[in-house]
């Protein structure tokens, strides 16, 4: 019988878990991988800024290096690779450049409303939203402004700094899951890992300041001993609200 959709999808949810302990011999597609991070880039993202990086680690000295560094963790020493998630927001002139450069296109010779609401968008608006205050005397200034602008109509509250580096980590989350489950749909597993010592691995992989590390994710193909317990969550009637 063909699967609907919707049970496929509920399979991959259902058999995706974090796996603490990888095959370390079976082989494994390394372009599924490749594919799966493709299905990442796909993900949804914050006004499409696409302000992310992946860094596949499959060098050896340098995984077993990356492992030490995410604590010594089991997932992390038996995975056939580690996936480093970055965070990119110093990157966004580059990014806005693009989306401008590609709303031109689209729009190419218009000058109705949308189209200068689109060049207005990525021009004016985004450049306010992620450049980098480092005084925290411009985010002060936004807040105020939203604060005041909010007395008389619905206004975005979360226009500081520290809002820009929340966006950036949402979508690079968001990221990392599309990663995972397209992982699993290509029978490989996963453990997305936040316990790391961030300033070490970003000295051994040489990445820019500006670049925060979202997540790291060790896969391959899992062990069954890799799933440490049966599934546990919350009863939804403690987390979903339905408001009629
Ligand atoms: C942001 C984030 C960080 C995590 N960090 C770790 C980690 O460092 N080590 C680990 O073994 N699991 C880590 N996990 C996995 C969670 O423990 C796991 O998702 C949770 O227990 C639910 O189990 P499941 O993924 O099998 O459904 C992390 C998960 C997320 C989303």
């Amino acid at each position: 019988m063909d699967q609907s959709q919707a049970e496929i999808f509920t399979q991959i949810l259902s058999e995706r878990r974090s796996v603490r302990i990888f095959d370390e011999s079976t082989p494994y597609d390394e372009d599924a991988v490749k594919r799966s991070l493709h299905a990442a880039t796909l993900a949804p993202n914050s006004s499409n800024m696409q302000l992310w990086e992946f860094y596949r680690v499959k060098n050896p000295q340098i995984k077993a290096q990356l492992a030490d560094y995410c604590m010594g963790q089991k997932a992390a020493k038996t995975a056939r690779e580690l996936i480093l998630v970055v965070a990119r927001r110093d990157l966004w002139r580059k990014r806005k450049d693009a989306n401008l450069a590609q709303i031109r296109k689209v729009y190419k010779g218009r000058t109705d409303k949308a189209a200068k609401r689109a060049e207005a968008y990525y021009s004016s608006l985004i450049p306010k939203f992620y450049v980098k205050d480092y005084t925290g005397l411009f985010s002060l200034g936004k807040r105020i402004f939203a604060w005041s602008v909010g007395l008389f109509r619905p206004m975005l509250r979360e226009v500081g700094d520290v809002n820009a580096r929340i966006s950036v980590h949402k979508s690079a989350g968001l990221a990392a899951m599309t990663l995972m489950y397209a992982l699993k749909s290509e029978g490989l597993d996963s453990c997305p890992m936040e316990g790391f010592d961030s300033k070490r691995v970003k000295k051994l992989l040489k990445l820019p300041a500006g670049a925060e590390i979202n997540m790291i994710i060790a896969c391959g193909p899992g062990k069954p001993e890799g799933i440490y317990s049966e599934r546990f969550r919350v009863p939804d009637e403690e987390v979903i609200f339905t408001i009629d």
